[in-house]
């Protein structure tokens, strides 16, 4: 469906307590949004690669109604530390392994030292300490960020809506498209394994 309607036209939905992230060494997490088969994950910077009250420019920022109340996005949770993307990849909706820890940015998965996100199609790479910002391969636009809340009375953690499409067959103008013709797997938690 077509959204134009900002931040009101998304659910907020509990995705995760700080409890479920704080019980595992793995630094992501996932987690569907908005609907039950559009995979996305949490990461931890502090466990991923030692980051703390993380802050990011919104790549998106000037585009889309939505991201006009966040040109920064800024880590949640106690470290500051927990920032969520999409986990299809923007070129042609492959699925992105981040719970794969690789040791270099050049094989895909996920390099915890530079924070690469690396797509095994066609090797389209996101910088996520960037805001998923493109540093290689075809992409044609950053990875789409979720924006996220955290009530410290309770340790939960809510998405509240994205900054982009995840993925569409054009590259998006004006309208922020889901394209339900796609269906993926949510990793079960905790998912990492070393690649
Ligand atoms: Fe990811 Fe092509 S689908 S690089």
């Amino acid at each position: 469906a077509n959204n134009t309607a900002g931040l009101q036209g998304f659910p907020k939905y509990k995705i995760a307590n700080i409890k479920d992230i704080q019980s595992t060494s793995c630094p992501v997490y996932f987690f569907a949004y908005p609907l039950t088969n559009e995979p996305c994950f949490l990461v931890d910077f502090s466990k991923l690669n030692n980051q703390t009250n993380v802050e990011f420019k919104n790549p998106y920022y000037g585009q889309f109604a939505i991201n006009s109340k966040f040109p920064t996005i800024k880590g949640v949770g106690p470290k500051g530390s927990i920032c969520a993307f999409s986990a299809i990849c923007v070129h042609l909706g492959c699925q992105l392994p981040a719970q794969v820890l690789t040791s270099s940015p050049n094989i895909p998965g996920l390099n915890p030292a530079t924070t690469i996100l690396h797509c095994p199609c066609h090797g389209s790479m996101y910088k996520l300490d960037k805001g998923g910002i493109v540093v290689g391969g075809p992409a044609p636009r950053p990875l789409p960020i979720i924006f996220l809340e955290y009530d410290n009375t309770t340790g939960d953690i809510y998405a509240i809506g994205t900054n982009a499409p995840y993925f569409s067959k054009t590259r998006p103008t004006s309208n922020l498209i889901y394209d339900p013709d796609y269906s993926y797997q949510i990793p079960s938690n905790p998912a990492c394994t070393s690649g």
